[in-house]
Order: structure tokens, then sequence, then C-alpha cells
């Protein structure tokens, strides 16, 4: 089977409403913390992707059902000490960093050793970001190479309370510890670099022992043994992260107009709307409310007539860590230099995507300068591409094919991108809402 897309030439204008596929972190944090319920959580717009089928995989072999429908997915807990398995397991997180890391928080007091596995792009990520900090707890590590997968987990029955400053703005390293804090006795102190918050804000609404202390640069988060986890019925919203290439497709198309209907808008996670509309793009938030904690909104997006160059602030990082790739392609696009700073953290995703970057933007006849970890971006409002160009062996890292379609139909060329697979990792209607568009 073809696993490739050709895209000859740019999109036609449009005027349309759409929806994308529900949140991507929430759903997987819906699924972990369901699996620890008393009793049966429901979720409507569950993200059916590889990543959240990869989550209810790992909590089967944990012991616990889950039933999906066309309409809903039911998670059947047993509890906070509900997991039952036989030893010798093996849980394959597949391509999600995600899952990998929250479920090791989870398994800190597992009574026999679990093997985690998986596929080649997560089996180069560093695991040690969280395998350190949970030892400190009392759980025991083995790492291949005392960095990555498959990595083996040996649990402890005497898990003593941390303290723990996570240094990166990754909201993977705070969840895991703030899973390992709710299983463990005394107070777990994490003092976190601001990141999205989804998880603080699901254990807040379940009402678990979790105090939140927001300072200007960081969080100060308690977390001391949960005693009970209750049922979680939760509507998934969209994820701003698959809105992200519809956002910039407008922006970059003529003569367009987008309504993108019930994205969460968590402030911890809007950092792609701060800086386009510092570029120049004209977004809207309509029709605003607060649905269990976070905040959801339609987003309305206006074809930018001309685009600025951007010195983006550091702080901006952690809010746009997915949407880097795709905010490139408006710097493409813009007058003038952008500059893109301190995205050490760019490079440990599903594929090295600062370089992909580079090698996306040069092909498309754009100049950068790159360091290790920044990008200037020589932006030319003319751009238009006339050229052949192929991209493949990106580690079928979804966010590069999905960044180089809205590339292609944004900037016209001959495009032959591989791996079209790789989008049932967040965001299986991708080249559905695609199409739809161009109809
Ligand atoms: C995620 C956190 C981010 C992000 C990833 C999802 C999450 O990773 O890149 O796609 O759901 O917690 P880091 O925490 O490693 O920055």
């Amino acid at each position: 089977m073809t696993n490739f897309v050709i895209i000859d030439g740019k999109l036609n204008r449009f005027k349309k409403t759409i929806t994308v596929d529900g949140d991507k972190s929430l759903s997987i944090r819906w699924v972990l913390l369901s699996s620890l319920a008393n009793g049966v959580s429901k979720a409507k717009n569950l993200l059916i992707s590889e990543d959240v089928i990869a989550s209810l995989k790992a909590i089967k072999k944990l012991g616990i059902k889950s039933i999906v429908t066309k309409n809903e997915c039911k998670i059947f807990g047993k509890g906070l000490d509900g997991y039952r398995y036989k030893k010798n397991l093996t849980i394959d997180a597949k391509n999600s960093g995600t899952l990998g890391r929250l479920l090791l928080g989870l398994l800190i007091n597992t009574s026999f050793p679990i093997r985690m596995i998986g596929d080649r792009s997560l089996s180069k990520r560093d695991f040690s970001r969280v395998s350190l900090p949970l030892s400190k707890f009392g759980a025991k590590f083995k790492l291949n190479n005392n960095k990555s997968l498959p990595l083996t987990i040996f649990g402890s029955s005497k898990l003593k309370p941390i303290k723990y400053f996570e240094k990166r703005g990754s909201a993977q390293c705070k969840s895991s510890i703030i899973f390992g804090g709710i299983r463990t006795n005394g107070k777990t102190i994490i003092k976190a670099k601001k990141s999205r918050n989804h998880t603080e804000l699901m254990c807040k609404y379940l009402n678990m022992p979790i105090i939140i202390k927001s300072k200007k640069n960081y969080d100060e988060i308690c977390i001391t043994k949960a005693k009970i986890v209750k049922p979680l019925n939760y509507t998934i919203p969209s994820d701003i992260s698959s809105s992200a290439f519809f956002i910039v497709l407008t922006a970059l198309s003529s003569n367009s107009k987008l309504l993108i209907k019930n994205v969460n808008i968590n402030s911890s996670r809007t950092g792609i709307i701060t800086i386009l509309k510092k570029m120049g793009v004209k977004i809207i938030f309509k029709n605003q409310r607060i649905y269990k904690g976070e905040s959801i909104a339609d987003i309305l997006i206006k074809s930018a007539k001309s685009i600025k160059s951007i010195n983006c602030p550091s702080k901006l990082n952690s809010g746009t860590i997915d949407e880097f790739l795709v905010i490139f392609l408006v710097a493409a696009k813009a007058k003038g230099v952008s500059y893109f700073k301190n995205l050490n953290e760019l490079n440990q995703k599903e594929s090295p995507r600062l370089e992909w970057a580079k090698i996306i933007l040069n092909k498309m006849g754009i100049k950068t300068i790159t360091t290790k970890d920044s990008i200037k971006i020589f932006g030319n409002p003319e751009l238009y591409i006339k050229k052949k160009i192929v991209i493949r062996n990106f580690l079928k890292d979804h966010r590069v094919f999905m960044t180089c379609v809205i590339a292609a139909l944004s900037f016209g060329g001959r495009w032959k991108i591989y791996d079209k697979d790789s989008t049932k990792t967040s965001f299986p209607n991708f080249l559905k809402i695609i199409h739809d568009l161009n109809k």
C-alpha cells in the first residue's frame, strides 16, 4: 500500500467551520486516572489515535477493562490498588512519551518488575529524565544504556516522598512525579517551570490531595497519597496542537477564513496564538467557557495580509513546544528574519524537530541559521515553490508529516511526503479535513 501523499499545488481559498480530533494530552490523562478510579468512567470525544489506543492497551495489561464504542469510551476502574497482572509483564508505549513517562509514575509501587518498550522513535528518547526522580521515591530502574527504552521498573513497598525541581518545562516529567506522589505517603513537593497543567487540573477536579501555588515563573505543587479516585465523566475538547496546522494553513492562504470549534485553549497551551498574533495574524476566541477546570473556545482565524518577523521570547517555548514546526512556516513567509531560541527540547521529540525544521525550510528555498538550540529563519513574503520536494525518513514523526502537508498547500510545489500513516498517532482525521476544505 502506498504510504505517501503527493501534493501538487496550493489550496484554493476556503471559508469553513471544522472540528479537529480530541486533545491527546487530556485523552491519555483521562485513561490513566480512570484506570485508578473506583467504578466506571465515561469519556466522549476521546481521541482514538494510536497513542491513546496504546494507553488503553497498557491499562488492559494491568487488568483494567475498557470498552470503546462510536460515541463513548468506558473504563472499569478497580480503585487505586486495582491493577492485577502476571509476572514478566511487558507494556508497549509505542510512540507515546506521555504514556510511557506518566505511567511509570503510577507503577513505582509495582510488586513485580514490569518491562516497558516503545517503537523506534520512542526508544531513542530520554527516559532517565523520569527514572532518576522516580528512583528517589524508592523504585528502581534498569534502562538501556542508562537512558532509554527498553527499561524495567522494580517497584517498592516502602516509598518515601520527594522534593523535585523540574527545570525543563516538561509536563511529562512533572506529571510523572505527581503520579508518583499520588502513590506515596507524606508530602511530595514539586517546583516546576511552567508547562501544560492538565494533570493538576484533572486531579483538582477529582478532589485529589493536590495543592498548587502559582508563582511568576514556576508552580509549586504539593501532593500527598490519594485515598480514592472518583470515576470521571469527561467530554474531551479538541486539541489546539492539531488545530495549529489549520490555524497556520488559514493564516498563509489568501482570502480565507476558518472557525475551529470547541478547542482546549488552556493558557499553558496557547503560545501559538500569542506568537501568531505578534506576527500579525488575526485570531479571535469566541464562545469562551470553562469545562472541569479547562478553558474552551471556538477559534476564528483569517488569512494574514502581511506577516511580521518575530524574536520569539523563550518564556513562550513550553506552551508552544508541539507547534514550533508549523509556526516556522509562518516565519518563512514573514518580512524579515525571525529568531527562536533555547529550543533544546525540540530535538528531544518524536524526531529531532529542530534539525527537521532546517531540512524542510532549506528544501523550500528558505535560508536558516541554526545552532544546537536555536534557529534564525530568513522570511520571504513572496515565497512560491515550483520544484519537486521529497520528504522521508523522519522517524514517522506525525508533526513533521503534517507540517510538510501544510507547507505544500500554502506555498505550492510538487511534494511527495512519506509515512502518511503517522497521522494516526495524534490526528487520524487530518487528511480527511484537508480534503473537505478543498470541496
Ligand atoms: C505532553 C507534553 C509535552 C509535549 C507532548 C505532550 C503531555 O512533552 O511535547 O506532546 O501531554 O504532557 P514534554 O513534557 O516532554 O515537553
